[in-house]
């Protein structure tokens, strides 16, 4: 099969797009035809060598943790889906080696769930890892409700544009930050929109007095600590891009029953997946360079051919 692949850390120079071997594919799992697979941040960290202290890479490394594609055979074990089903799937392994910017995948069964039926190929892809994510953080860490007036910082990026979805579909009122050029897609999505950097703290002040109950950060680099006189004193405040003693820090988890809550909602009209840009599976470089300026406005995703 054709994929991207790397052979030593690095940034998107160091992207290789080659024929490699197929992926095997072992009693419990499932084999996918990639149609699309989406960019994530981490994606471009972990291939700085930014993750050595916690996640091995195995040489080459095909990048990638998010899917969407059909089941082309499944292992003998495999009794939930069969050749031809459409599916999505967050791939990530406890290593870095057989990821998701190829041609073909094996994935074991359990992270396997039936793609949002609406939902295009790209969005599909869009959705694993930042719906679990953003599921994590709104509504299993900041139990969101109708009563809170929550605050996202990166409102606009792929897990932010998801929280505030999560977050006003729990009844709450939410104010997203984000660059000015954004604002428009926020208000389409029900979010009042804040324009980020000097200032921040007395904008949020003018649309909400007394403070806002709940914090997503979705930005890092101190920002939590830079805005806290944004939230009222009693405000849950959580972070999926920074940490430190006093942050709670929020990682996505492998949560099949999770995604396919996500995708149902999508089908239901509840959760949109925005897709910024798409590029050939083989312009993988180009992609993160995309991704990298932190401003893509939404999901980027690769296509491979065919
Ligand atoms: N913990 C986890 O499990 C987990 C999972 C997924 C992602 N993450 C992390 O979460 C972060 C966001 O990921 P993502 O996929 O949403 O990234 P993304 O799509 O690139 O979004 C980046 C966001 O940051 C905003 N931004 C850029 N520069 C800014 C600045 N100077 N001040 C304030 N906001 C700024 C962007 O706003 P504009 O575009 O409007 O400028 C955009 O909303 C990354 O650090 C990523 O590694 C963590």
């Amino acid at each position: 099969m054709k994929a991207i692949v790397y052979d030593r850390f690095g940034g998107p120079e160091v992207l290789d797009y080659r024929e490699v071997p197929d992926p095997k594919l072992s009693q419990n799992s499932v084999l996918i035809r990639v149609k699309a697979a989406a960019l994530n941040p981490a994606d471009i960290a972990l291939q700085a060598g930014l993750g050595e202290t916690h996640t091995s890479a195995w040489f080459p490394v095909i990048p990638g943790w998010d899917v969407a594609g059909v089941v082309d055979a499944v292992g003998p074990g495999v009794n939930e889906f069969v050749p031809g089903d459409e599916v999505i799937s967050y791939i990530r392994e406890e290593i870095l080696h057989h990821g998701g910017y190829a041609e073909l995948v094996a994935v074991p069964v359990h992270a396997v769930v039936r793609k949002p039926v609406k939902a295009s190929w790209e969005e599909s892809a869009g959705l694993p890892l930042v719906g679990l994510t953003a599921y994590r953080a709104i509504v299993q860490t900041l139990a969101v409700t109708p009563q809170d007036v929550v605050l996202i910082h990166g409102a606009s990026g792929g897990v932010g544009l998801l929280a505030a979805q999560l977050a006003r579909n729990a009844g709450a009122r939410v104010i997203g930050a984000a660059a000015m050029s954004n604002h428009d897609l926020l208000r389409t999505l029900g979010i009042e929109p804040v324009e980020y950097g000097d200032g921040l703290v007395d904008r949020v002040r003018q649309i909400v007095p007394e403070g806002v109950t709940a914090v997503l950060d979705c930005v890092g680099r101190g920002t939590l600590r830079a805005t806290a006189t944004a939230n009222r004193a009693d405000a849950r405040v959580c972070s999926v891009a920074d940490a430190g003693p006093e942050i709670v820090t929020v990682f996505a988890r492998q949560e099949p029953d999770v995604l396919r809550h996500l995708a149902k909602i999508m089908d239901d009209g509840e959760l949109r997946v925005i897709v910024a840009q798409t590029f050939p599976l083989r312009e993988a470089a180009n992609a993160q360079r995309t991704l990298a300026s932190r401003h893509s406005g939404g999901k980027v995703v690769l296509v491979p051919p065919g």
